[in-house]
């Protein structure tokens, strides 16, 4: 049968152990204390139901007026987003995407023949593999390494960049998470004007996910790529995570970088973006509504990740064997734990044992065994009682 299908799409579709523990789990009935939890529609926040519903039932929405890179009035909304950052984007310089990952495909498609590479930093969120798939892209991981925090590891990305110039292939791109998931590390001022300085060298462009880019746990807000003119730049984002409403499926990129370089891929996205014509009407009338319900679902996810932090900390303050590491922010935590096996039969032992959901590190291409992903969206009576029982667990089978 496989002789029907693309080679790309040759995926190994077998459950992993972890995903049929879970199924196991739930088919059996018993309780899931999930700190994986990631959609915010379901954990309790308070959005305003009515002005977004309102707003969804627009009388413009009846009128089909087809714009490649998106209605104005929904880029204007957008431009006032990064204008409340301090950048400036003028809404020529934005296409409208139906998500980041949409986004990453129209970038990949505008960079990348088959099998051209893109750098992307390990440990990251693995959808990048699926993606690359689909568009024929090769994904070269380049390090993150923690010391007191995270930093990128301009020496492993310049040995990737060499070893696969080496190898004859070409490089097209550096991916930037910023802040990445799952590490919660924003890259800094001087690692920009360092990735600057190799994309000149290389003739990179960085393609910079910022859909995390508000949930910051400093008090000085976050530098934007959408600022950053010296090489081409494609800062993606969306209403997924700013908004908390990743199903009115709205999402962005921002082109930034020298003029001609700007003007040329701008011209050339446009084309993908038409060729499509993804975004629906209704939804496009209600972003500036959409948009503003970011100051609601920030305060409130804001206050949530701080109460669920200080939680943690102050259970791992009780026990020796288990630490976090350092976040600058998003919505997520990484424990480092003893390693007595791998990350995946721990979080399977965690959840037959305790019904405690965490993720295992190897999702994320963490280098090592010892580390478990942890959600600080978590409702947190559910975070408590969570972490109290995987600390036990821990303390059981390690101590
Ligand atoms: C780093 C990162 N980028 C992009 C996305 C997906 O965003 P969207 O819903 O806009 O496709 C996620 C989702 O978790 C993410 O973690």
């Amino acid at each position: 049968m496989s002789g029907f299908f693309a080679r790309r799409a040759s995926w190994n579709l077998t459950p992993n152990r972890y995903t049929e523990a879970l199924a196991a789990h739930r088919r059996a009935g018993r309780e899931v204390l999930d700190l994986t939890a990631s959609n915010p529609t379901t954990i309790g926040l308070r959005y305003r139901d009515e002005e977004l519903l309102r707003a969804l039932a627009r009388r413009e929405a009846l009128i089909y007026q087809p714009e490649p890179k998106g209605l104005l009035s929904a880029r204007e909304a957008v431009a006032g987003y990064y204008a409340e950052q301090g950048s400036r984007v003028s809404p020529d310089d934005l296409i409208l995407t139906t998500s980041t990952s949409e986004a990453y495909s129209f970038v990949f498609r505008l960079l990348c023949d088959p099998g051209d590479a893109l750098l992307a930093p390990a440990p990251s969120y693995p959808l990048f593999d699926f993606l690359a798939d689909l568009q024929d892209v090769k994904l070269v991981p380049y390090e993150l390494v923690y010391d007191h925090g995270w930093q990128i590891d301009f020496h492993s990305l310049r040995t990737v960049i060499e070893g696969a110039r080496g190898a004859g292939q070409d490089c097209r791109a550096v991916l930037v998470v910023h802040p990445n998931n799952p590490t919660g590390s924003y890259a800094k001022e001087r690692e920009v004007e360092e990735l600057n300085r190799i994309c000149a060298v290389n003739e990179l462009a960085i393609i910079a996910d910022e859909v995390f880019l508000d949930y910051s746990l400093g008090t000085e807000p976050q530098l934007t790529f959408s600022s950053n003119r010296d090489t081409l730049t494609f800062t993606l984002s969306g209403l997924s995570k700013i908004s908390g409403l990743p199903q009115m499926k709205v999402a962005w990129i921002v082109v930034t970088g020298p003029e001609a370089l700007k003007a040329e891929a701008l011209r050339r996205l446009e084309v993908i973006a038409d060729t499509y014509l993804s975004m629906n009407a209704a939804v496009q009338w209600a972003v500036p509504v959409m948009l503003e319900e970011r100051r609601g679902i920030h305060r409130q996810l804001m206050y949530r990740i701080r109460e669920n932090l200080s939680e943690l900390d102050s259970q791992l303050a009780a026990q020796k064997l288990c630490q976090r590491l350092e976040i600058e922010g998003g919505w997520y935590d990484v424990l480092r734990v003893p390693v007595t096996g791998s990350d995946e039969d721990l979080a399977i032992s965690l959840l037959r044992e305790t019904g405690v959901l965490v993720q295992p590190g190897h999702f994320y291409d963490f280098p090592a065994d010892g580390h478990l992903v942890l959600s600080l969206i978590t409702e947190p009576q559910i975070f408590q009682d969570g972490i109290s029982r995987m600390l036990q667990f821990v303390a059981t089978v390690c101590g």
